[in-house]
């Protein structure tokens, strides 16, 4: 396991700030401005390529986007998603890691409690970020971005799936939409750090998504968060001023 994911198992109990990146400039401030942790998240299906959701993302697009994120950070550890059905089965979450890993990345991300794919990719090395809770790849099965963790049968499987994940060799898991007390129970009973989303403060650490982040996708706002900056009105004034300046030229 390299530096940085071992770096990132000691914040156990730590601080662990965490944002995505989707392209060169943004993963280049991000990772001038100190972000130990860059997610290169399949979120960028939305964010950046206008999907729906997170299950028309390719491998061909996560290979464009984190080729890019890669050019950009030579400091923070990147973390890349692998996308909706390109993990079904051992062999083939094997072949997409690889082509993921051999762009220079520190890890990879998978969704839910598939325990066999995430064994073999351990096995040969690669090192893994299990996700928890809401599993945006299963929206469709989901129906809708709900909190997870509201019934006992939830708890339980959320508990249950962690220590299991823990067991199989992931360095970190991502809690999404978890109650906050049922991620604080799961970051009590596990050794490696949590990374919550929309799951409360008592994660070890908290991932964003960076346009959520900036108000760089004014049309969603998620309830987790307010944001610290307000890019797209930036750029909307930005444009009008423009716009208006060559008016003025045409006079
Ligand atoms: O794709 C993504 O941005 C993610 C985070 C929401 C955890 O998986």
């Amino acid at each position: 396991m390299n530096s940085k994911i071992e770096w990132i198992k000691k914040q156990k109990g730590k601080s662990l700030p965490v944002l995505t990146a989707t392209d060169y400039p943004m993963a280049r401030l991000l990772d001038e401005a100190g972000i130990p942790v860059l997610l290169v998240g399949d979120s960028l299906g939305m964010v950046a390529l206008g999907y729906p959701d997170t299950t028309h993302v390719t491998m061909e697009d996560m290979l464009h986007h984190t080729r890019a994120v890669m050019r950009a950070t030579p400091h923070a550890a990147v973390v890349v998603d692998l996308p909706f059905q390109s993990y079904a089965t051992s062999a083939q979450a094997l072949l997409n890691a690889k082509k993921i890993m051999n762009l220079g990345v520190d890890a990879v991300k998978v969704e839910g409690a598939c325990l066999e794919v995430i064994r073999a990719l351990i096995q040969e090395e690669i090192p893994v970020m299990g996700h928890l809770g809401m599993l945006p790849q299963s929206i469709q099965e989901e129906g809708g971005y709900k909190i997870k963790g509201k019934s006992e049968k939830e708890r339980e499987q959320i508990l249950r799936e962690a220590q299991e994940l823990q067991a199989c060799g992931v360095f970190a898991i991502v809690l999404e939409l978890v109650l906050p007390e049922v991620a604080e129970a799961v970051t009590q009973q596990i050794s490696i750090p949590t990374i919550g989303i929309g799951a409360g403060n008592g994660c070890d650490g908290q991932i964003l998504v960076t346009h959520d982040l900036i108000g760089f996708f004014p049309w969603f706002q998620p309830k987790h968060l307010t944001p610290f900056a307000a890019v797209g009105e930036s750029i909307s004034k930005a444009a009008k001023r423009y716009l208006i300046s060559q008016d003025k030229n045409e006079l």
